[in-house]
C-alpha cells in the first residue's frame, strides 16, 4: 500500500515527483487554497493566471499538470479542484475527493507531496485518508501487478507536532488500510473468494489485530439449526459460514452487533438471475467485509465500546442439491420461511444471523448488506438506505453518513407491506412480499428475526458497494467499501457515550 507520512517541510523544499495544490472557484475566477502559498511565490504570482489558461476553473475532479519553475524542488505542480470557496474553510468532503483525484492522477509516480488545506485535524485527515483511497489499486491478476499506485504521499504540515493531527493521520491511515482491505475482499474473483475462503482471512486478520474470531462450518451450522444460511449454501460445492469477530473493551460504553451479508457469489440460485444480472455479483459480500473492516478499525482505534462481528457467508448456485422456490426453511430460533424465489437470499442467511446476534443482548444491531435492486432503484448507485426500528437510531446513522462522506437516506418501513409476505403461505413466512416497494419489504422480513426490545438498523448499500461507472474522487471502480466509516463514525460516538 501507498505510504503516508507527515512533514513540515516548506512545499519549496521538498524533493518530490510532484507537488499537489488545491484550487477553488472563485467569484472572479480561480482562487488558490490555503497550502499553495509557497508554490505561488515559486511562480512569481502568477500561478492562478497560468492554471486558468491552461483550462484550470477549480471544478471538483479536475487535475491541471503545470511544470514548475525553478524555485522548487518537485518536478510538476498539480492543481486540483475544490469546488466552490466557501469563506476560507473548505468541506471535508471536497478535501478527501480531491486528495483522492491528485492520488489517482499521480499513479505511477514514485513520491508526492500534498500541499492541500490541513489547517485544522478534520482537513488533516480528510487529506490524509482521501490520499490513501485514491491511491488504491487492484492488480492481483493482471500480468505484472498493474498499473503502481504512487508510492509514497507526503502530507505537508505546519500542525506535524500537535497530537491532534498526529491523532488525525493515524486515523485515516487505520481507516484507510481496512477500507482498502475490505475492497480487495470484495474484488477478488469468486472463484477464488469462498465462504471458506473468507472466514479464513478473518482469522488470520483478526488473529494479526488480537480479536477473538470463531467459524462455525457446515457441521456446526447443521447442529445450530442455521436453516437460512444452510438453506442458501445448499445448491453450492462451497458449504456456508458463519464468523462471529468480538472485540471488547474494559471500558465499554456500549455493546453493538454489527451483521454483515456476506454472499460470496449470488447467481440468484434456481431462481437464475438473467445474464447482465450477475457479471458483478461477486459484490454481495461487500455487507460482511465491511462490518469486518469496521470491527478491526474499531479495535486498532481502541474505540471504548464492545463491538461483535457477525458475517453470513454463504455461495447462492443453483444445482440439484439446491434449495428449490418452494422450499421451506426452518431459520436459527424456529421461525420458518417458505422460500418463494431464491434469489431473495440475502434475507435468509442475515435473519439467521440478526436471531444469533440478538441473543447476545446487545444494545443496539446495525446490518449492512447489498439487498436490493429495489434500493438501487430507488436511491441510484450512490448512496445507501438506512431503516430501523427506532427513528432516532436511523437518523444517527443517516447523519453518521454524511459526517464522514458517506451518502445515505432515511427509507421507512411501512407496516401494511409486511401482509404480503405473511398471507398465503404455509410456513410463518414468505422470502418475498409485494414487488412495489422491494427494498421495504426486504427490511420488513429482516425486523421479523429481531428481538423484543433491541434496538435495529438496516442498512441497504446494494447501489453504492461497487462502482462500474468511471473513477470519481477517491472512489475506484470497483469495490468502494461503502458503509464501513459510518459503522466507525456510529461505534466512536457510542463510545463517547452518544445515544442510539
Ligand atoms: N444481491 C441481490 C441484490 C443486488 C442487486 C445487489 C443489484 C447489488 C446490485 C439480491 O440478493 C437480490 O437478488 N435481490 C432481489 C430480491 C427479489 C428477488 C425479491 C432483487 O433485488 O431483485
Ligand atoms: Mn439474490
Ligand atoms: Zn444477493
Amino acid at each position: 500500500m501507498t505510504a503516508l507520512s507527515v512533514s513540515t517541510s516548506s512545499a519549496a523544499s521538498l524533493r518530490a515527483d510532484a507537488l499537489v495544490i488545491g484550487v477553488a472557484k472563485g467569484p472572479k475566477g480561480i482562487v488558490l487554497a490555503p497550502g499553495a502559498e509557497a508554490v505561488s511565490e515559486a511562480f512569481e504570482g502568477k500561478l492562478a493566471e497560468i492554471l486558468s489558461t491552461l483550462g484550470a476553473t477549480g471544478a471538483e475532479g479536475e487535475a491541471v499538470k503545470v511544470p514548475s519553475p525553478a524555485g522548487l524542488k518537485a518536478a510538476l505542480v498539480l492543481a486540483v479542484g475544490l469546488g466552490d470557496a466557501a469563506e476560507g474553510s473548505y468541506e471535508l468532503e471536497a478535501l478527501r475527493r480531491a486528495a483522492g483525484v491528485a492520488a489517482r492522477a499521480l499513479a505511477g509516480s514514485k513520491k508526492a507531496a500534498l500541499a492541500l488545506p490541513a489547517e485544522s485535524a478534520e482537513e488533516t485527515e480528510a487529506v490524509a485518508l482521501g490520499g490513501l483511497l485514491g491511491a488504491y489499486a487492484f492488480g492481483t491478476y493482471k500480468s505484472g501487478g498493474g498499473k503502481e499506485p504512487v508510492g509514497e504521499l507526503i502530507l505537508l504540515s505546519t500542525r506535524k507536532g500537535s497530537k491532534d493531527a498526529k491523532a488525525a493521520v493515524e486515523r485515516a491511515l487505520v481507516v484507510g488500510e481496512e477500507m482498502n482491505r475490505a475492497r480487495d475482499l470484495v474484488n477478488t474473483a469468486p472463484n477464488d473468494l469462498n465462504p471458506k475462503g473468507f472466514a479464513a482471512i478473518a482469522q488470520a486478520a483478526g488473529k494479526e489485530h488480537g480479536l477473538k474470531v470463531e467459524v462455525l462450518d457446515e457441521k456446526a451450522l447443521l447442529k445450530g439449526g442455521f436453516g437460512g444460511l444452510l438453506g442458501v449454501g445448499n445448491g453450492s460445492t462451497n458449504p456456508p459460514r458463519l464468523v462471529k469477530v468480538a472485540y471488547t473493551h474494559p471500558k465499554a460504553k456500549a455493546s453493538l452487533a454489527f451483521v454483515g451479508k456476506g454472499i460470496t457469489y449470488d447467481s440468484g440460485g434456481i431462481s437464475l438471475k438473467p445474464a447482465g444480472h450477475n457479471e458483478t455479483m461477486k459484490c454481495d459480500m461487500a455487507g460482511a467485509a465491511a462490518v469486518f473492516a469496521a470491527v478491526v478499525s474499531a479495535k486498532r482505534l481502541g474505540l471504548a465500546v464492545n463491538i461483535t462481528g457477525w458475517l453470513a457467508l454463504a455461495e447462492n448456485m443453483p444445482s440439484g442439491s439446491a434449495t428449490r422456490p418452494g422450499d421451506v426453511l426452518r431459520m436459527y430460533g424456529g421461525k420458518t420461511v417458505e422460500v418463494l424465489n431464491t434469489d431473495a437470499e440475502g434475507r435468509l442467511v442475515l435473519a439467521d444471523a440478526i436471531v444469533r446476534a440478538g441473543e447476545e443482548k446487545p444494545d443496539v444491531i446495525v446490518d449492512v448488506a447489498t439487498l436490493t435492486g429495489a434500493m438501487m432503484l430507488a436511491l441510484g448507485s450512490r448512496t445507501f438506505g438506512v431503516m430501523a426500528n427506532n427513528d432516532e437510531l436511523r437518523s444517527t446513522l443517516h447523519t453518521a453518513s454524511g459526517e464522514v462522506g458517506e451518502q445515505s437516506w432515511p427509507m421507512p418501513l411501512p407496516p401494511e407491506l409486511r401482509k404480503g409476505m405473511t398471507e398465503s403461505t404455509i410456513a410463518d413466512l414468505a422470502n418475498m412480499g409485494e414487488r412495489m416497494g422491494g427494498g421495504l419489504v426486504a427490511g420488513l422480513f429482516l425486523k421479523e428475526f429481531v428481538a423484543e426490545g433491541i434496538d435495529w438498523a438496516h442498512l441497504d448499500i446494494a447501489g453504492p458497494a461497487f462502482h462500474e461507472g468511471a473513477p470519481f474522487g477517491y472512489t475506484p471502480k470497483g469495490g468502494t467499501a461503502t458503509a464501513v466509516r459510518t459503522l466507525v463514525r456510529f461505534a466512536e460516538q457510542k463510545a463517547a457515550g452518544g445515544k442510539a
